[in-house]
């Protein structure tokens, strides 16, 4: 075996050395990522205001208010059948109510109320500053159907107590949102409170229906009016607590967007006849090729396209060892967590627009050939695609003349409102969170796979946030809609006591204040830190001959 030329170990040891060179400057990147990231900690900005912020510290008899606010608000039945059948007598029945459980939100001067679409509710909240641009809380009182079978509790809309829970159908979507913002409003006016930034309060009444005739006349009215919106607060994500792998804090999750939808209707016609001498294709076998091929070729993984890995990078800090250092390393570990997201239904939903096959229908008779067979495949689609894309894609996928394809409803994903440290809205809903639920351990952007009323507002701003500041753990999430829908009379104090602060929190003056950035400070500590361990490291390889002799 003939010795290695020297020249030739030379370079090999030389190439080595650059590998490991390359190894631990990698690592000491990756390790620097990871450990400069750090959830900003609530700054105390507002108390530069020049005025205490108002404690919540709400008296027993205040908290035994809210709870039964809500509980009659659940009775009153004001459910939405279909977008032409709802139940009119509930929804009426929902005006004398709030008026006689909110008589100082009705009765103060800077607060004007009207009714829009006979049933829902706007009010507007006259600030003392009329410079400062406005926002909007946004909330329904419609509920879907509920029927008694199968719940813990004789009925729905009894609103029984239970264990610490209030039971019934809209406790959770979205009467808490309702009850919540018009109680904080009501306690904060009780305790002399004057809001410096005016705000709008939409109750829609028709939103699990489209909210056709609630919300989008209530964006109609403030559109004649002018009105632009610093941002848009709606129900939507929770504060998950133990519904994302891997993370040791409950995170709260803002959703930024919303993902689109598109139904596509495919048909298949071909010439009817007897099944004993079949065509070499029936019509149905022909659909099925084409939907075999939508389900073998899904739509492409767009992970890092649309919010999805910001939201893993912020969470970044909260991930046990090693998730920690994946998730605040995705410029090196994006595939890998991209095809592992892809291995479950609910995180696939994330990365990608989903394909479902949801009907199908062909064939009349065992011994005739069918004339037509016809399918409906629903796209939820990724906020980095819009409508076009998709049926572009099915079409060249499923690539035969044969099948006809034609969208039925379709609209594309919502607009991807901004998340940064400098926006407004973020600011406040970071600083809100972090202080009314100090468990918290980030707070992070998100994507809606549902729709809510927030899709009409997108004229009045680009900043929509979805979010119920409410704790929601794994067995929670079939109650949205579901059986034995109820909220803990602890989450609902919680969440007035976070809208309380949030009104108050919203009065704040971005220009006003110097601008003080957790991020950039950790930033600028990172790239220093990768300097020099750049120049440690490469500095031995610069005269690899000499080394190696
Ligand atoms: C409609 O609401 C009223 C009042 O809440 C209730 O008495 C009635 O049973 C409801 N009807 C339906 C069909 O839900
Ligand atoms: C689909 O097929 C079914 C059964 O043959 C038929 O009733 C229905 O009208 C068809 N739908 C479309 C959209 O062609
Ligand atoms: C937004 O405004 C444009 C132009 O005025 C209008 O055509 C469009 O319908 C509006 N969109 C919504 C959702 O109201
Ligand atoms: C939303 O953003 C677009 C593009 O930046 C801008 O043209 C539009 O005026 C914005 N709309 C609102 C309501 O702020
Ligand atoms: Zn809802």
């Amino acid at each position: 075996m003939a010795a290695l030329s020297p020249w030739l170990r030379k370079g090999l040891c030389a190439g080595l050395l650059v590998l490991f060179g390359v190894a631990a400057v990698l690592l000491i990147v990756v390790l620097a990522r990871t450990y400069s990231m750090k959830s900003p900690a609530p700054s105390d900005i507002w108390a530069r205001m020049g005025e205490p912020r108002i404690e919540a510290n709400f008296t027993p008899l205040e908290r035994q208010e809210l709870k039964e606010a809500l509980k009659g608000a659940i009775r009153l039945q004001t459910v939405s059948f279909a977008p032409d059948d709802q139940n009119t007598t509930a929804l009426a029945e929902f005006e004398p109510y709030i008026r006689k459980v909110f008589p100082a939100v009705f009765s103060a001067t800077f607060i004007q109320h009207e009714v829009i679409g006979e049933y829902s509710h706007l009010f507007t909240i006259q600030g003392s500053e009329p410079q400062l641009q406005p926002y909007m809380l946004l909330a329904h009182i419609d509920v879907v159907p509920a029927s008694p079978l199968g719940w813990d509790v004789d009925d729905p809309f009894s609103a029984e107590e239970r264990d610490g829970f209030i039971y019934g159908r809209g406790t959770l979507d979205n009467k808490n949102s309702v009850i919540g913002i018009l109680q904080a409003l009501e306690f904060l006016l009780r305790r002399k409170y004057r809001p410096r930034r005016s705000f709008y309060i939409g109750l829609g009444h028709d939103e699990e229906v489209g909210g056709g005739k609630g919300a989008a006349k209530i964006v109609a009215e403030l559109e004649s009016r002018g009105v632009q919106l610093s941002f848009l607060l709606d129900e939507g994500s929770f504060i998950l607590d133990g519904i994302i792998t891997g993370l040791k804090k409950p995170a709260a999750i803002i959703a930024v967007t919303e993902k689109g939808a598109v139904t596509a209707e495919l048909s298949v016609t071909s010439a009817p006849g007897h099944s004993s001498m079949p065509p070499k294709r029936t019509s149905i076998g022909i659909l099925s090729e084409a939907l075999a091929r939508l389900e073998q070729q899904p739509m492409p993984n767009l992970f890092g396209k649309g919010p999805e890995a910001l939201m893993l990078e912020q969470l970044a800090p909260d991930f046990n060892f090693p998730l920690n250092i994946v998730m605040a390393n995705l410029w090196l570990f994006a595939p890998a967590v991209s095809s592992f997201l892809e291995q479950t239904p609910s995180t696939n939903a994330i990365v990608r627009t989903t394909t479902a096959i949801t009907m199908f229908h062909g064939g009349i008779k065992s011994n005739v050939i069918p004339a037509s067979a016809n399918a409906t495949v629903n796209f939820r689609i990724h906020p980095a695609q819009t409508v076009d894309e998709v049926l572009e894609i099915v079409s060249k996928t499923i690539d035969d003349k044969r099948v006809t394809i034609e969208a039925t409803s379709a609209f594309d994903p919502l607009p991807v409102s901004p998340w940064d440290d400098e926006t407004f809205g973020v600011q406040i809903f970071r600083q809100t969170i972090l202080n009314v639920f100090p468990d918290v351990g980030s707070v992070a952007p998100g994507v809606c796979v549902a729709n809510t009323d927030s899709i009409h507002f997108t004229n009045l701003t680009n900043a929509t946030y979805r979010f119920n500041p409410v704790v929601f753990k794994p067995d929670d999430m079939p109650r949205l809609h579901g059986l034995n829908e109820r909220i803990s009379i602890e989450s609902f104090e919680k969440q007035v006591e976070f809208l309380f602060q949030l009104i108050q929190n919203s009065d704040i003056d971005p220009s006003q204040k110097p601008h003080e950035n957790v991020h950039e400070l950790n930033q600028g500590a990172m790239s220093l830190l990768v300097l020099c361990a750049m120049q440690l490291c490469l500095f031995p390889l610069q005269p690899p001959g000499d080394i190696l002799q």
